[in-house]
Protein backbone atom coordinates (compact mmCIF):
# COMPACT_ATOMS: atom_id res chain seq x y z
CA UNK A 1 0.00 0.00 0.00
CA UNK A 2 1.19 3.35 -0.98
CA UNK A 3 2.28 5.78 1.84
CA UNK A 4 0.84 8.86 -0.91
CA UNK A 5 -1.57 11.40 1.43
CA UNK A 6 -4.68 12.61 -0.67
CA UNK A 7 -6.39 15.35 0.75
CA UNK A 8 -9.65 16.90 -0.92
CA UNK A 9 -10.84 20.49 -0.44
CA UNK A 10 -14.43 20.91 -1.83
CA UNK A 11 -13.80 24.90 -1.45
CA UNK A 12 -17.56 26.43 -1.66
CA UNK A 13 -19.24 22.85 -2.74
CA UNK A 14 -21.22 20.75 -1.05
CA UNK A 15 -23.83 21.20 1.63
CA UNK A 16 -24.16 19.05 4.80
CA UNK A 17 -26.31 16.67 3.02
CA UNK A 18 -24.38 15.98 0.14
CA UNK A 19 -20.90 15.88 2.42
CA UNK A 20 -22.62 13.21 4.61
CA UNK A 21 -23.69 10.99 1.65
CA UNK A 22 -20.32 11.49 -0.25
CA UNK A 23 -18.04 10.38 3.18
CA UNK A 24 -20.44 7.42 3.44
CA UNK A 25 -19.65 6.24 -0.13
CA UNK A 26 -15.90 7.71 0.26
CA UNK A 27 -16.01 5.22 3.53
CA UNK A 28 -17.31 2.57 1.64
CA UNK A 29 -15.64 2.62 -1.56
CA UNK A 30 -12.38 2.60 0.78
CA UNK A 31 -13.00 -0.24 2.56
CA UNK A 32 -13.95 -1.78 -0.54
CA UNK A 33 -10.79 -1.37 -2.14
CA UNK A 34 -8.97 -1.72 1.08
CA UNK A 35 -7.56 1.68 1.31
CA UNK A 36 -5.96 1.64 4.43
CA UNK A 37 -4.29 5.15 4.29
CA UNK A 38 -5.58 8.42 5.27
CA UNK A 39 -7.84 10.46 3.55
CA UNK A 40 -8.04 14.49 4.39
CA UNK A 41 -11.38 15.82 3.66
CA UNK A 42 -12.06 19.93 4.00
CA UNK A 43 -15.55 20.49 3.42
CA UNK A 44 -17.10 23.73 4.19
CA UNK A 45 -17.43 25.14 7.70
CA UNK A 46 -21.75 24.19 7.40
CA UNK A 47 -20.77 20.28 6.44
CA UNK A 48 -18.27 19.86 9.51
CA UNK A 49 -19.10 16.96 11.92
CA UNK A 50 -17.39 13.96 13.48
CA UNK A 51 -18.43 11.24 11.17
CA UNK A 52 -18.60 7.53 12.18
CA UNK A 53 -16.29 5.98 9.65
CA UNK A 54 -14.33 2.60 9.05
CA UNK A 55 -11.75 4.12 6.68
CA UNK A 56 -9.55 6.38 7.65
CA UNK A 57 -11.33 9.74 6.55
CA UNK A 58 -9.88 12.87 8.21
CA UNK A 59 -11.83 15.59 8.39
CA UNK A 60 -10.70 19.21 8.52
CA UNK A 61 -11.64 23.03 8.03
CA UNK A 62 -10.84 24.91 5.84
CA UNK A 63 -10.35 28.19 7.62
CA UNK A 64 -10.82 28.93 11.25
CA UNK A 65 -9.70 31.80 13.19
CA UNK A 66 -7.15 32.03 16.29
CA UNK A 67 -9.76 32.31 18.76
CA UNK A 68 -11.29 30.09 21.14
CA UNK A 69 -14.27 32.28 20.55
CA UNK A 70 -15.08 35.75 20.53
CA UNK A 71 -16.19 38.29 18.40
CA UNK A 72 -15.42 37.69 15.23
CA UNK A 73 -18.08 37.74 12.67
CA UNK A 74 -18.18 35.14 9.88
CA UNK A 75 -15.22 33.05 11.46
CA UNK A 76 -15.32 29.90 13.41
CA UNK A 77 -12.89 28.92 16.28
CA UNK A 78 -11.31 26.38 18.26
CA UNK A 79 -15.34 26.03 20.23
CA UNK A 80 -16.89 25.37 16.82
CA UNK A 81 -14.18 23.17 16.07
CA UNK A 82 -14.18 21.60 19.07
CA UNK A 83 -17.82 20.78 18.49
CA UNK A 84 -16.77 17.86 16.01
CA UNK A 85 -13.65 16.65 17.19
CA UNK A 86 -11.99 18.44 14.18
CA UNK A 87 -7.60 19.10 15.19
CA UNK A 88 -7.07 19.88 11.08
CA UNK A 89 -6.94 22.72 9.51
CA UNK A 90 -5.85 24.45 6.22
CA UNK A 91 -4.32 27.15 6.01
CA UNK A 92 -2.63 29.65 3.49
CA UNK A 93 -4.22 28.68 0.43
CA UNK A 94 -3.90 31.11 -2.51
CA UNK A 95 -7.88 31.87 -2.79
CA UNK A 96 -7.81 33.17 1.41
CA UNK A 97 -4.30 35.06 0.38
CA UNK A 98 -5.46 36.46 -2.96
CA UNK A 99 -9.33 36.86 -3.21
CA UNK A 100 -9.49 37.27 1.28
CA UNK A 101 -6.56 39.34 1.40
CA UNK A 102 -4.99 37.34 4.06
CA UNK A 103 -1.40 38.73 5.01
CA UNK A 104 1.62 36.60 5.50
CA UNK A 105 1.79 38.02 8.82
CA UNK A 106 -2.13 36.76 9.88
CA UNK A 107 -1.34 33.58 7.73
CA UNK A 108 1.65 32.89 9.79
CA UNK A 109 -0.31 34.00 13.14
CA UNK A 110 -3.06 31.77 12.20
CA UNK A 111 -0.37 28.68 11.96
CA UNK A 112 1.41 29.67 15.41
CA UNK A 113 -1.86 29.84 17.68
CA UNK A 114 -3.32 26.46 15.48
CA UNK A 115 0.29 24.68 16.38
CA UNK A 116 0.03 25.32 19.91
CA UNK A 117 -2.96 23.98 19.86
CA UNK A 118 -1.62 20.60 18.29
CA UNK A 119 -3.54 20.84 15.24
CA UNK A 120 -2.88 19.10 12.24
CA UNK A 121 -1.86 21.95 9.63
CA UNK A 122 -2.21 21.30 5.57
CA UNK A 123 -0.31 24.75 4.43
CA UNK A 124 -0.32 26.40 1.17
CA UNK A 125 2.41 27.43 -0.81
CA UNK A 126 2.86 28.68 -4.40
CA UNK A 127 3.23 31.47 -6.93
CA UNK A 128 1.46 33.05 -9.17
CA UNK A 129 2.08 32.92 -12.99
CA UNK A 130 3.97 36.51 -12.85
CA UNK A 131 6.50 35.04 -10.20
CA UNK A 132 6.47 31.31 -12.51
CA UNK A 133 7.09 33.70 -15.10
CA UNK A 134 10.61 35.33 -14.01
CA UNK A 135 12.44 32.35 -13.06
CA UNK A 136 13.16 29.80 -10.41
CA UNK A 137 14.71 32.11 -8.45
CA UNK A 138 11.90 34.45 -8.55
CA UNK A 139 9.62 31.26 -7.48
CA UNK A 140 12.12 30.51 -4.71
CA UNK A 141 12.22 33.48 -2.87
CA UNK A 142 8.35 33.93 -3.27
CA UNK A 143 8.18 30.47 -1.50
CA UNK A 144 10.80 31.56 1.20
CA UNK A 145 8.12 34.70 1.99
CA UNK A 146 5.30 32.43 2.30
CA UNK A 147 7.43 30.83 4.76
CA UNK A 148 8.16 33.62 6.96
CA UNK A 149 7.11 32.74 10.38
CA UNK A 150 6.16 29.52 10.07
CA UNK A 151 7.67 26.77 12.11
CA UNK A 152 8.67 24.41 9.00
CA UNK A 153 9.63 21.30 11.31
CA UNK A 154 6.38 21.35 13.44
CA UNK A 155 5.49 17.42 13.23
CA UNK A 156 1.88 17.78 12.24
CA UNK A 157 2.63 20.06 9.41
CA UNK A 158 1.86 18.46 5.60
CA UNK A 159 2.95 20.46 2.96
CA UNK A 160 1.19 21.66 -0.23
CA UNK A 161 2.84 22.69 -3.16
CA UNK A 162 -0.23 24.88 -5.39
CA UNK A 163 0.90 26.87 -8.16
CA UNK A 164 -1.78 29.19 -8.46
CA UNK A 165 -1.96 29.27 -12.58
CA UNK A 166 -2.33 26.02 -11.98
CA UNK A 167 -5.53 25.76 -9.48
CA UNK A 168 -8.77 25.43 -11.35
CA UNK A 169 -7.30 26.30 -14.86
CA UNK A 170 -6.85 22.33 -15.94
CA UNK A 171 -3.26 23.73 -16.71
CA UNK A 172 -1.36 21.12 -14.38
CA UNK A 173 2.53 21.96 -14.10
CA UNK A 174 4.47 18.96 -15.89
CA UNK A 175 6.08 16.71 -13.77
CA UNK A 176 9.73 17.99 -14.38
CA UNK A 177 8.28 21.41 -13.14
CA UNK A 178 6.62 19.46 -9.84
CA UNK A 179 10.34 17.74 -9.38
CA UNK A 180 12.50 21.15 -9.65
CA UNK A 181 10.02 22.98 -7.56
CA UNK A 182 9.73 20.19 -4.86
CA UNK A 183 13.39 19.77 -4.65
CA UNK A 184 13.64 23.60 -3.74
CA UNK A 185 11.16 23.59 -1.09
CA UNK A 186 12.43 20.06 0.35
CA UNK A 187 15.64 21.98 0.66
CA UNK A 188 13.22 24.44 3.10
CA UNK A 189 11.58 21.58 5.51
CA UNK A 190 11.69 18.05 5.67
CA UNK A 191 8.17 17.84 6.16
CA UNK A 192 5.52 15.85 3.73
CA UNK A 193 4.71 17.99 0.66
CA UNK A 194 1.73 17.41 -1.53
CA UNK A 195 1.26 18.91 -5.48
CA UNK A 196 -2.35 20.39 -6.01
CA UNK A 197 -3.48 22.04 -9.23
CA UNK A 198 -5.61 20.49 -11.45
CA UNK A 199 -4.68 16.77 -10.09
CA UNK A 200 -7.34 14.35 -11.13
CA UNK A 201 -8.01 10.65 -12.35
CA UNK A 202 -5.96 11.17 -15.67
CA UNK A 203 -3.30 12.63 -14.35
CA UNK A 204 -2.83 11.78 -10.66
CA UNK A 205 -0.65 8.33 -10.87
CA UNK A 206 2.17 10.81 -12.70
CA UNK A 207 2.02 12.98 -10.35
CA UNK A 208 2.28 10.62 -7.57
CA UNK A 209 5.26 9.42 -9.30
CA UNK A 210 7.44 12.45 -9.41
CA UNK A 211 10.34 11.90 -6.84
CA UNK A 212 9.85 14.18 -3.69
CA UNK A 213 5.81 14.36 -3.83
CA UNK A 214 4.17 12.85 -1.12
CA UNK A 215 0.60 13.56 -2.24
CA UNK A 216 -1.79 15.25 -3.47
CA UNK A 217 -4.01 18.31 -2.72
CA UNK A 218 -7.23 17.69 -4.97
CA UNK A 219 -9.94 20.47 -5.83
CA UNK A 220 -12.67 20.03 -8.52
CA UNK A 221 -11.79 16.60 -8.92
CA UNK A 222 -12.70 15.88 -5.61
CA UNK A 223 -15.82 16.87 -6.21
CA UNK A 224 -17.92 14.23 -7.30
CA UNK A 225 -16.85 10.81 -5.19
CA UNK A 226 -16.53 8.33 -7.61
CA UNK A 227 -13.84 10.87 -9.12
CA UNK A 228 -12.18 10.54 -5.88
CA UNK A 229 -12.45 6.71 -5.68
CA UNK A 230 -10.90 6.54 -8.76
CA UNK A 231 -8.02 8.20 -7.84
CA UNK A 232 -7.58 6.31 -4.60
CA UNK A 233 -7.65 3.21 -6.91
CA UNK A 234 -4.88 4.88 -9.18
CA UNK A 235 -2.57 5.70 -5.78
CA UNK A 236 -3.40 2.03 -4.29
CA UNK A 237 -1.72 0.61 -7.93
CA UNK A 238 1.69 2.61 -6.76
CA UNK A 239 4.58 1.60 -5.20
P1 LIG B 1 -8.06 22.27 -8.42
O1 LIG B 1 -7.80 20.81 -8.19
O2 LIG B 1 -9.49 22.57 -8.73
O3 LIG B 1 -7.09 22.85 -9.39
O4 LIG B 1 -7.79 23.01 -7.02
C1 LIG B 1 -6.61 22.78 -6.34
C2 LIG B 1 -6.72 23.39 -5.01
O5 LIG B 1 -6.77 24.60 -4.89
C3 LIG B 1 -6.80 22.51 -3.83
O6 LIG B 1 -6.63 23.22 -2.65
Amino acid sequence: MSEKILAANFKTNHTRASTRDYVGALDAGMEKMGYDAPVYLFPPATALESFDTRSDIRIGAQNAYPTVKGSFTGEIGLEQLGEFDIDTVLLGHSERRHILGETQEFVAQKYSWFQERDFTIVYCIGEPLEVREAGDEAVRRYIVEQLEGIDTSYGKLILAYEPVWAIGTGKTATPDLIEATHATIKNLSDRPLLYGGSVKPANIAEILAVPGCDGTLIGTASWEVESMLSMLSKVKGEK
